[in-house]
């Protein structure tokens, strides 16, 4: 696991978008592993930017979302297929049927959720996954348990998921209580993760996260049993290192 310390948010996002733009350049038809939130915004704006003003073209990328809210309308303003939308895909040239995010209500949960494990195979598996981490060491929607899922799979939402992302809904009764998220073997099996925090908040998670231990109390910490991890921080969640 290795730790990139960034003056600043702004500066984080932009050698993590210079990174994703020189594969993609090489390797056009890069399989990209996107997380939704607020810390990824300055990533996907970075992207867009090299789209727009140095010609990176997304013609054959191909990307899989780790995660959306159970239940949750498509169109939501919430949802993260809307998120993804407005943040990064209504802006670059990754074809339609190249983009996957976990449907928010499928019919047989568990077929769907074993199916999209395997179109990420099928698709030659992921070769930059990118990631935030939750205040309580989620990534993904994998949150702190006894055990942890290695598959795509129906999660609960933690008590401090749900008031963290009660920030974005007019109120904590609105935030859905469940989500589909990738499990711990399908991001752990990206051949290079990307772990972006930034903001004083995280501060105290960063810290845990970088005491070389494992645990499912912390799910971020099995980062450390891959070979090819960046954390990258900005000045703010350093603070406690
Ligand atoms: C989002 C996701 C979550 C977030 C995490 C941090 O797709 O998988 O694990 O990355 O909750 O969220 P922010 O960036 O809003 O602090």
């Amino acid at each position: 696991m290795e730790l990139k310390k960034y003056a600043d948010y702004d500066q984080m996002s932009e050698a993590v978008a210079k990174e994703i733009a020189a594969h993609v350049r090489r390797h056009p038809r890069t399989v990209l592993g996107l997380a939704t939130g607020s810390t990824p915004i300055g990533l996907y704006r970075e992207l867009i930017r090299h789209h727009r003003e140095e010609q990176l073209d997304f013609s054959e990328v191909i990307t899989f979302n780790l995660d959306e809210y159970y239940g949750i309308q498509s169109d939501h303003p919430q949802s993260y297929h809307r998120f993804m939308q407005d943040h990064f895909f209504a802006h670059v040239n990754i074809p339609e049927q190249h983009i996957h995010i976990p449907e928010s209500q499928p019919e047989d949960v568990q077929s769907y959720c074993r199916r999209y494990d395997e179109m990420i195979e099928e698709a030659g598996g992921i070769d930059i996954q990118i990631l935030g981490i939750g205040s309580n060491g989620h990534i993904g929607f994998n949150e702190p348990a006894e055990e942890l899922q290695l598959h795509t799979h129906q999660v609960q939402l933690a008590p401090s998921t749900i008031e963290a992302n009660s920030r974005f809904f007019s109120s904590r009764d609105e935030v859905p209580r469940s989500a589909i998220t990738m499990g711990m073997r399908s991001i752990l099996k990206a051949r290079r993760i990307f772990l972006l925090a930034s903001g004083e908040g995280k501060a105290p998670i960063v810290k845990k996260l970088m005491k070389p231990a494992i645990s499912t109390r912390l799910p971020a910490s099995l980062l450390w049993l891959h070979d090819n991890v960046q954390i990258c921080v900005d000045g703010a969640a350093a603070q406690l290192l």
